[in-house]
């Protein structure tokens, strides 16, 4: 079986062997309640490295007061069993991050931002658009604790999902910034969105919240992304192309009423973003006078409760 850390000192030593043994050591984060999303990423680490070490841990810093931190999914015997499946050629997972709260927030960690104390990270500019908007102190308890993982596990490699475009670009920014070598910013790989074969439902864990007719409904907000994605190929205005994916999303809604299915569901954002500042794109602007830049484009909806998020990049990073 894998083995297991639960201490930054436990874990230090097994990676001072894999510096001393020249070993490249591939790093993939989480929060567990792992599903092929994460195993994809898992999977392009065993590839690339000697060794893969996988970290679970559920970062209170990064949940609001009122969101969803006590209720969120903890699988861990799953997890563990669905990680000792995994191979590429002849290599498995390495070891397990497993760290408490206490060994990840030194100084304590409060959910009220204001009775908080000790070390944050904040990276200013990336963190207040698209995801940040609504969830203002997200990224900078993402930021905190990558940085605090990052250190603690020295990785050659870090591997982060498209899914959270916004998070892995910011993360990239962070490490830039903080002038960090393990991984350096060369070494911080984004990972396409693992789908659903069937509806193209992005991958995530807070699917699991969703009723049988939120999950029939969920599919809404990629097929919106994709309609804004052709809209702006086809040489449509930035405005016009986020009102093309608010269309199909009304049509959805539209569509639950008729059949009087038990579901709500509510657009959050649909909109555009440059992938290298994240300025949001003009209204006017269309494709062609982006030249080769990258726009995000990203979207957010409610199903019920449950807030589920997409992008679809329009050019590559
Ligand atoms: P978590 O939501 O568990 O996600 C862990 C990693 O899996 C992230 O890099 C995320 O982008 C990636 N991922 C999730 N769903 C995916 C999918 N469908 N396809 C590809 N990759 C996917 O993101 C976090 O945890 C946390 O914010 C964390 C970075 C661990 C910091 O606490």
């Amino acid at each position: 079986s894998i083995p297991i850390f639960t201490t930054v000192a436990e874990y230090r030593e097994w990676r001072r062997r894999a510096f001393v043994e020249n070993k490249s050591v591939g790093f993939v984060p989480t929060m567990g309640a792992l599903h092929e999303g994460h195993l994809t990423l898992v999977r392009r680490s065993l590839q690339e490295n000697d060794l893969t070490v996988l970290s679970i841990f559920v970062n209170p810093a990064q949940f609001a007061p009122h969101e969803d931190l006590a209720t969120y999914p903890r699988t861990l015997e799953r997890d563990l069993e669905v990680l000792t499946e995994q191979q590429v050629a002849d290599r498995q997972p390495s070891a397990v991050f497993l760290p408490t709260v206490k060994e990840m927030y030194p100084s304590g960690i409060n959910q009220d931002v204001s009775q908080q104390k000790g070390t944050f990270v904040e990276v200013k500019g990336y963190g207040e658009q698209m995801e940040g908007k609504s969830r203002p102190m997200f990224f900078r308890g993402v930021a905190t604790v990558v940085t605090k993982l990052f250190n603690a596990v020295e990785p050659t490699n870090a591997y982060f999902g498209q899914k959270d475009i916004q998070q892995a670009l910011l993360l990239r920014r962070m490490v830039t910034d903080l002038l960090l070598s393990h991984p350096s910013p060369d070494h911080l790989h984004i990972v396409p969105t693992a789908r659903d074969a069937t509806d193209n439902l992005a991958l995530s864990s807070r699917n699991a919240y969703l009723s049988p007719e939120g999950r029939k409904v969920a599919p809404a907000l990629y097929a919106s992304l994709q309609a804004a994605e052709n809209c702006w190929s086809a040489g449509g205005s930035k405005r016009e192309c986020v009102d093309a994916a608010a269309g199909i999303i009304q049509q959805w809604v539209d569509q639950i009423e008729e059949q009087g299915w038990a579901v709500k569901l509510k657009l959050d954002y649909v909109d555009m973003n440059d992938a290298g500042d994240f300025e949001v794109v003009g209204d006017e602007v269309v494709q062609t006078e982006k030249g080769g830049e990258v726009v995000i484009l990203s979207g957010a909806v409610y199903v019920d409760q449950t807030r589920l998020i997409d992008n679809i990049l329009l050019g590559s990073v």
